[in-house]
This record gives C-alpha cells, structure tokens and sequence, in this order.
C-alpha cells in the first residue's frame, strides 16, 4: 500500500500547497484472460497495491506533474495541452485530462504528485491504478460528479485514445469497483458484476516472474487483430457474431477450418476462457476450491497452448507452484508476455509455499522472483493522511 504521507509530504514541499488526496488499486485477475475486449466474463479482485495521486489548483495556468517514482517533474500550458501520448510516464495522468476534456470538463490548472507500489509492467495494473487515482483527482477540482462505473469506461477510454493500448475493460473496472476480500466477476457486455467472498482460510500469493512488457504497440494489441480476423471469418456464417461473447465452441468447430490456425486457436482460448471463468465464479461462490483450482490450471494451459500469450518463466513459476503443498490454483495473470502468477494457497501454508517458490524459481531460472501475500481490497477514493 502506497503511503498517502510520502506522496503529501513530497507535494507539500515542491508545491507549496496542501494537497488533496486519492488512491487506486492495482490488480490481480483470478481468471478470464482476454475475454474483456470480446464483451466476456472476468473475475479479478481489487489487491493492497496502490497509486496515490495528491492535487492542489494553480493560478498560472499550467498543469504541472510530479512522478516521485521517476523523480521528474513536467509541465504543460493549458492553452496548448498535447492531443496524444508521446510514450512518456506523463501519458498516463495527461491521458486523464483529455479524456476529461472530452466529456465536457475543461482543464483547469494544478499542480499533482503521484507515486504507487504496484510493480510497473507485472501484469498488476499498474497504468488503471494511475489513471483512476489521477482521474478523481482531477475530476475533484471540477464540479462534475462521476459513477465508478462511469470513471472506469473513461479510463478505459483514455487509455485507448490517448495512450495507444487498447485495452479492454477490466482493470479500470476492478479499481474503481473492487471490495474487500471480494473477487468480482464483471459481465463485460453490460457491465453487471457480482461480488464473491474469497474463503478466510485461502490466501492470494503473486509472484513476479520479473519478465517486464509493454502493452503499448505490442503483442496485445496483435491478439486483438487475431480475435477480430476469427470474429470476421464466424460473422460471415452468422452474422448475430458481433464479437467472440457471442460465439461458441461449436461455431469454431464448424468454421474454424476456414481460420489461420494461430487464429482459431486465439479465438479458442476466448471462447472457452468464458465458459470457464463462469464455472469459476460458480465454484468459489459454493466453496468449491478444488473445481477453481482446477479451472485456474485449464486457464494457464489454454493462455500458454492456444493464446500464446505466456513465456517460459511464467510456465516455469505454474508448474513449480503444482509441487507445492497447499497449492490450490496458479495461472499466468493478467496481459502476458511476462508479468506475474496468481497462486491461490491455503491460509496456513501460505507463508511456507511462497517461500519455497521463490527458491524453486531462483534454483530453476537464475532469477530472483518478488513474491507477494496480497489481499483483496477496497477500490479506489479520497483518502487521508495522518
Ligand atoms: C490487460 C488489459 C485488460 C485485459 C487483460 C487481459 O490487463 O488492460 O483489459 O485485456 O490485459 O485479460
């Protein structure tokens, strides 16, 4: 958890100002892997990492923005505000500020600190939690008032738009939605979701296989031309096929010849990662831990087999984790191509399991793995400092 003090004292000092302030959390997706952007189900929980953006107006007409994790400060004319991210850490907070600008609420002038501990780059949601802490905070210095729904499509939006990731839904959501020691499964058509409890006697372990990515122009966004190319081809046959939601494993097994075979297999794993994650919603809301943990392992197979979407040390980090007593569930989480693995692990051998994983990892890859014990968490709003 970021501390509010730090990130107030450092604004207070540059600033001269008192600051008001706000946090969002990162997150970890216990399953439903790229089934966002195809209008599917995901089931992610709010995690104890945070971003905490402080904001005081200025009266000189700029927007001034301080990262004290990079230790740089920029600066910007409100009469001449960028219209796109030029792959800078700034993109992420200025994102906020167009898409503000875009619904009506003109930019006015601050001055803003942020920092966070969610890990950059792990598959943690390091940029949503930037951009909902950066959106209530700029939102506060207009009068507009935003539903947590509604904050969570225009960050989405931002990230889109101004960023260039076209992301879907989901992290944005689960930090603006996300409850204590709740998952959340979220329909991503309508945006209906319901919370389920995760048991007291069951711990969420990360590991960060310290392989960093970049959504931003890369491999993310190449799978998401792939799924289009196979929505294309299914449409034809069935033109109610608006996106992969709307298809089943029977439509790929009668069209599916007509599809790169890297195609069908992406539009596999989507079609039958939200089939799954809804078995999964089911088996923790009736406690059924070992259903989960077994549809977590089908997950990581079909991510790693169909979407290749995982790389070898995350394989490496699951399949250590399945010699583990007390494992009930590990799989890849969150966009891919590096990042972390999620490990649900019962309570009592939680501290025991992530210590052995991290020495199974360092003994097996040469590399020495962050491990965190995370807890599901509240989602983002103002907060206080002491
Ligand atoms: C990233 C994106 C999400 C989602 C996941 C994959 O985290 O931001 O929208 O698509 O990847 O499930």
């Amino acid at each position: 958890m970021q501390d509010p003090n730090e990130v107030r004292n450092s604004h207070v000092q540059r600033f001269q100002a008192e600051p008001t302030l706000f946090s969002a959390p990162g997150r970890v997706n216990i399953i439903g892997e790229h089934t966002d952007y195809a209008e599917g189900f995901v089931m992610p929980a709010a995690i104890d990492f945070t971003t905490v953006a402080a904001i005081s107006p200025r009266t000189d007409g700029r927007i001034v923005i301080y990262s004290l994790h990079f230790a740089e400060e920029v600066s910007f004319d409100l009469a001449n505000l960028p219209a796109k991210g030029t792959h800078h850490w700034s993109d992420y907070p200025m994102s906020v500020v167009s898409v503000l600008k875009s619904v009506g609420v003109d930019p006015v002038a601050f001055s803003l600190t942020f920092a966070g501990d969610v890990p950059l780059g792990s598959g943690l949601s390091s940029s949503a939690s930037v951009e909902v802490a950066v959106f209530l905070a700029v939102a506060s210095l207009s009068a507009r008032k935003f539903a947590p729904q509604e904050i969570a499509r225009l960050c989405q939006r931002a990230e889109n738009e101004y960023v260039g990731t076209q992301c879907g839904i989901m992290d944005q959501f689960i930090s603006c939605c996300g409850a204590k020691d709740h998952a959340l499964l979220l329909d991503c058509r309508d945006l209906s979701f319901r919370l389920a409890p995760i048991p007291t006697d069951v711990s969420i372990v990360i590991s960060n296989t310290m392989v960093k990515h970049s959504h931003a122009g890369g491999e993310y966004n190449t799978r998401r031309a792939e799924v289009e190319e196979g929505v294309t081809i299914l449409r034809k046959h069935r033109p109610e096929i608006r996106v992969l939601r709307d298809a089943t494993v029977d439509d790929l097994a009668k069209w599916g010849h007509e599809m790169r075979p890297s195609v069908l297999k992406r539009c596999r794993h989507v079609v039958t990662e939200n089939n799954r994650t809804v078995a999964a919603a089911d088996a923790l809301a009736s406690g059924d831990m070992k259903e989960l943990g077994r549809l977590m392992a089908e997950a990581h197979a079909s991510y790693r087999d169909d979407f290749e979407g995982s790389c070898k040390e995350a394989d490496l980090m699951v399949e250590l984790a399945n010699t583990l007593p007390g494992l009930i569930g590990a799989r890849l989480t969150g966009g891919g191509f590096g990042g972390c693995t999620v490990n649900l692990v019962e309570n009592g051998q939680a501290a025991a399991f992530a210590g052995s994983l991290k020495a199974a990892y360092l003994k097996e890859s040469g590399i020495t793995a962050d491990v965190y014990l995370c807890h599901a968490s509240a989602a983002a709003g103002p907060v206080e400092t002491a």
